[in-house]
């Protein structure tokens, strides 16, 4: 059966462990030629920088091609339907990152594509993000199984794929999330707990990430989520109540003055130039494992 990578479990424990141990082979150097003839399309529905980039290069750096195909530049956008569009390109490429308003989308194409069809960010989750995300905690801190991550701000695409992380790579993650904001029928698993309070989630973490309070999608709501969320701002300040070793991450890009103070991405324990680029490191590796 044809394998897609479109969310981290349904990928399978394993094989997500192994994409983020090869990522940190890869970062080593040697490039390799193995994608050689190999050409992979990049279907956007939402801007993007690190993903479309990082997949891009990637692609070169493997010796194949890959290019962006912005959906209102395809017959997609106007209205062919998903099913036709999935045999067509999938006829012709060898690899689909999609990036899609709502994960169905992304589902509807995977079903129809005789190729690897990869999550490049839906409204549910963004697995990508993660395996950057755990190269960088284990490249920094070492391994981070029982370590504690803390998850400040919305329950968004990338906070549920935390919590994916969370059961294969055996970390315990605390969401802190304002109540209104909060999902209520999500069943968490033993090591995943949700709160309103930063000082609960804080304390004793090895690790703080964060992201935007308003999402691709969201901005409808732009002032009541500022409203929401405006006690939860990441600052070097508000980092000196976790462990005094932990780290800071962010997917980026980051709203300063909202989710983080201005000053944060130029706090010492603020790695988020090094998970950006380990994008790069952590696509190589799915995609020599996909392609
Ligand atoms: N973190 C991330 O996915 O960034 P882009 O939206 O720039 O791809
Ligand atoms: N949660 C953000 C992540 C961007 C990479 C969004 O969906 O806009």
């Amino acid at each position: 059966m044809n394998k897609h990578f479109l969310n981290l479990k349904e990928y399978g424990s394993t094989e997500v462990r192994d994409l983020v141990y090869a990522a940190q082979e890869l970062k080593k150097g040697s490039l390799l030629d193995k994608l050689k003839g190999k050409y992979l399309a990049l279907i956007f529905e939402k801007s993007s920088t690190r993903t479309r980039l990082s997949f891009e290069v990637a692609m070169s750096q493997l010796g194949g091609r890959a290019s962006f195909l912005s959906v209102n530049d395809l017959q997609l956008g106007r209205g062919e339907p998903i099913a036709d569009s999935a045999k067509v390109i999938s006829s012709m490429a060898d690899g689909i990152v999609l990036r899609t308003l709502k994960h169905e989308t992304l589902e509807d194409f995977a079903k129809s594509s005789s190729v690897p069809v990869i999550n490049g960010l839906t409204d549910l989750s963004h697995p990508c993000q993660l395996l950057a995300d755990m190269v960088t905690f284990i490249e920094q801190k070492g391994s981070i199984e029982n370590k504690k991550v803390c998850w400040v701000g919305d329950y968004n695409n990338v906070c549920y794929s935390y919590i994916e992380a969370a059961e294969i790579f055996n970390f315990n993650l605390v969401i802190v999330c304002p109540e209104e904001f909060q999902p209520k029928d999500l069943k968490l698993a033993s090591n995943v707990e949700m709160t309103k309070s930063l000082d609960i989630g804080l304390k004793e973490s090895d690790l703080v990430t964060t992201d935007v309070w308003i999402s691709m999608g969201d901005e409808k709501e732009t002032s009541s989520r500022l409203a929401a969320f405006s006690g939860y701002q990441i600052s070097p300040e508000v980092m000196d109540k976790a462990k005094s070793d932990a780290i800071f991450l962010h997917c980026l890009p980051a709203a300063r003055g909202q989710e983080i103070s201005h000053d944060m991405l130029d706090d010492p324990r603020s790695k988020v130039w090094d998970q950006a680029e380990n994008r790069l490191h952590a696509q190589k590796s799915l995609l020599l494992s996909l392609l």
